[in-house]
């Protein structure tokens, strides 16, 4: 099967490698490495202490060696989103991958299969979510044609999507999953694997008890479910879903064995402002814009990251603070710039050359904006580039 190939960092990138990070140009895509790692061990210790699984989104890092790093750290595989994305986790050696969507154009189901070929013959796994009768019946056209040219006889593990609030793919919870299970079973190279129950619209409601509240309901509708695909003498080995928002709650509920969670790892401005959960771990933010003043007046200040440089669908980033002098707002200055001006009681208008950190309002998107990452550690201050992570799957939307 053809994986995509890697392009190779450019010299003046890797040179600052070993290098201070006052040395990086921007705007850039910063990580705090060592809060990545702190939030990568609170997952970690969470899903031991509470003995669930977790299979990490990868479509919010994007980035085959940060899956890896979660490997190591204990998560059971990676979530994606595409085909693409599974391609280029593949590429960098993740060989356990869950496409938590639907794929239904033929040429991309050709690819969904000769992957999980792939993944079959490195001991690994393809996995895919399906809300259609059609889907499924497509997906087994896919999966016979690829058996039939290769010598392997590859399974894939199919988890029947339930819409469980956010209005978006999957069957209504309750009796539509039965018909789409018996379908499943009836071909050989397809595994009923379990019910996916994620609600996206949950996550970023700001009150904990809300987001208990939308979960307790989306419990009710899997076990409901369950019970309707177990009355047919068929077993439901896995309920999977779950995002940083709500994951407590999804563990609380004791009826889901995997969590998907994802943005956990970077965080960003959108999950700041929601009041955390008490049962949750506390991530901390670890992914930044660097940006630096590059026309200073009286009243204000202009930064040389605008909308290009971050997402905006989750509001302007904020600006993080790193001393008390310098408390500022961020104001849209349009595609290339940012308009800064003091905030609190700040009176201070940054100098020209002065460099920044912005905290995005939404990690997913502003990450698919970058070829790269620079991963700090020792802080944003003082720390130096420790290692330059490409960002595998940018771009990668088919
Ligand atoms: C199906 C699915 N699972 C899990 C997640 C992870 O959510 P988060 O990045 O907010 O933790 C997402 C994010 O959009 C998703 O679409």
């Amino acid at each position: 099967m053809n994986l995509p190939t890697k392009t190779p960092l450019s010299d003046s990138v890797k040179q600052l490698i070993g290098q201070s990070v006052h040395a990086i140009d921007t705007p850039a895509l910063v990580i705090d490495l060592d809060a990545v790692k702190r939030n990568l061990g609170r997952m970690a210790d969470f899903c031991r202490k509470h003995d669930i699984r977790w299979r990490p989104h990868a479509k919010m890092h994007k980035s085959s060696s940060l899956a890896k790093l979660q490997l190591q750290a204990g998560a059971h595989g990676v979530c994606v989103q595409k085909t693409a994305e599974a391609e280029a986790m593949a590429a960098g050696g993740v060989h356990d991958i869950f496409i938590t969507n639907e794929v239904i154009a033929p040429q991309k189901l050709a690819r969904v299969a000769s992957l999980a070929h792939y993944l079959a013959a490195e001991r690994g796994q393809l996995a895919i979510a399906v809300d259609s009768l059609e889907g499924v019946n497509r997906l087994a056209t896919a999966m016979n044609e690829a058996r039939a040219a290769a010598s392997t006889a590859a399974v894939i593990d199919v988890f029947v999507e339930l819409d469980v609030g956010q209005g978006r793919c999957g069957v209504t919870p309750g009796r539509a999953a039965v018909p789409l299970v018996h379908e499943i079973r009836k071909h050989p190279a397809l595994r009923f694997a379990g019910l996916q129950a994620y609600h996206g619209k949950a996550q970023h409601v700001r009150s904990a008890q809300e987001r208990r509240d939308l979960i307790a309901v989306v419990v009710q509708d899997v076990v409901f479910t369950r019970k309707l695909i177990e009355a047919e003498g068929i077993p439901v080995e896995l309920i999977t879903g779950a995002g940083t928002g709500s994951m407590a709650c999804e563990t609380a509920s004791g009826i889901f064995g995997e969590l998907q969670a994802g943005s956990f790892l970077f965080m960003d401005a959108d999950y700041a402002a929601n009041e955390r959960d008490p049962a949750q771990p506390n991530f901390e933010q670890a992914l930044f814009v660097k940006t630096q003043v590059i026309s200073s007046g009286l009243q204000h200040a202009v930064c040389d990251a605008g909308h290009k440089a971050h997402a905006i669908d989750s509001g302007l980033p904020k600006v993080h603070v790193l001393g008390p002098d310098c408390e500022l707002d961020y104001f849209n200055g349009g595609d290339e710039h940012g308009i800064l001006r003091p905030s609190g009681s700040s009176t201070r208008v940054p100098q020209i050359g002065r460099m920044l950190w912005l905290v995005p309002g939404h990690c997913d998107p502003t990450v698919n904006l970058y070829d790269h990452m620079f991963a700090v550690s020792g802080g944003l201050i003082n720390g130096n580039v420790e290692r330059v992570i490409r960002v595998d799957a940018r771009g990668a939307l088919t």
